[in-house]
């Protein structure tokens, strides 16, 4: 097993970043690195992407880029640091990162109220048709206001089972608690009394009970060996048919052809999506659906996440480069 590697540089460190961050964040990685940016933001092609491990010490990419074992196999020895644009790294095989003793790095905690913000806005959309709403205005088809138009269904008072209690389960529970919704969460562990305790959040040790008992299910863990697929079709069958599901982690924590089957048969009674199984591909059975919310994964996009990331994705390149433990390693174990 290769040991750490922080040794510091003796020169601008070789840094190709795979496609285009907010301005201030290329203009100061040129200051301070030997950067190739990515000026049309075109995603890299494998051909492309083999090329910039051949050459980069640093790579800078993003989750539209798939750096797996076999990427790595052609990288050569100069490629130190992975420092990625994103707290999920699904998209890169650490273990070939770390057999090759490459350093990976992401961006956490920048994000998370911005993420949280947009599960909040997707349990509101869903249940309250907003969507829908919408598009019945931009169609021309709204003939006024009646007692009984558009009716959805109260958030208040129903129950929340949040899938993966970290940073982003966390905000969203806190947001969640201010609507008036129940907190129940499945967890690998359960959290500490002084996160529970103030959440009035109720622990499920087992997944398949607590969708049983819930009204919407919120996905906020990571996409591992383990949780993909973590919504199947047996899981789909245990939750209520009212219960609304909400995704904006990754597309494929959810087999989408059985959930396109679950809406079809009124298995469960909607879902709103910001991430899907084979981006950016949309699964045709969902796109006609009214009782489906789908945005284009937007959950950390707004201006001021994407400066902080930019911001973390230097100081990473930086304390690294300087012979140190970058502050975002994943990897805290070699
Ligand atoms: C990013 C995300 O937009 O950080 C993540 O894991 O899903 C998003 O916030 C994207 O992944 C950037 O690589």
């Amino acid at each position: 097993m290769p040991g750490p590697r922080f040794t510091k540089f003796d020169h601008k460190p070789r840094v190709i970043v795979t496609r285009r961050l907010p301005e201030a964040v290329e203009t100061r990685m040129a200051e301070l690195f030997d950067v190739t940016l990515n000026l049309d933001d075109h995603p890299m092609s494998r051909a492309e992407l083999e090329a910039a491990v051949a050459e980069a010490e640093v790579l800078a990419p993003t989750v539209t880029d798939t750096i797996d074992a076999a990427l790595l196999a052609a990288a050569g020895p100069q490629l130190k640091l992975i420092a990625n644009f994103g707290v999920g790294v699904d998209h890169i095989d650490l273990a070939a990162a770390r057999a090759r003793g490459i350093t990976v790095t992401n961006t956490p905690g920048v994000l998370t109220d911005d993420t949280a913000d947009l599960v909040m806005a997707l349990i509101l959309a869903v249940p309250r048709r907003i969507a829908e709403g919408e598009r019945l205005i931009r169609e021309g088809a709204w003939s006024g206001w009646s007692p009984t138009g558009m009716l959805g269904h109260r958030i208040t008072g129903k129950r929340l089972g949040i899938v993966g209690m970290g940073r982003i389960g966390q905000a969203v529970a806190l947001r969640a608690r201010a609507f008036g919704l129940a907190i129940h969460y499945h967890n690998r562990n359960r959290l500490p009394k002084a996160i529970e305790g103030p959440l009035e959040a109720t622990w499920w040790p087992t997944l398949d009970a607590m969708l049983a008992r819930v009204d919407i299910v919120s996905l906020n863990c990571p996409e591992t060996p383990e949780t993909h697929h973590i919504i199947n079709a047996e899981r789909l069958r245990l939750m209520q048919r009212h219960a609304f599901l909400i995704n904006v982690a990754r597309g494929t924590l959810i087999d989408e052809a059985a959930l396109v089957e679950a809406l079809e048969a009124g298995r469960i009674a909607g879902a709103g999506l910001d991430v899907f199984e084979h981006e950016p591909a949309i699964h045709p059975g969902l796109l006609g659906r009214p009782d489906v919310v789908l945005l284009p994964h937007m959950g950390s996009a707004t201006f001021e996440a994407r400066q902080e990331m930019g911001e973390k994705v230097i100081t990473n390149i930086r304390v690294f480069a300087d012979g140190h433990r970058p502050p975002d390693q994943v990897l805290e174990d070699y």
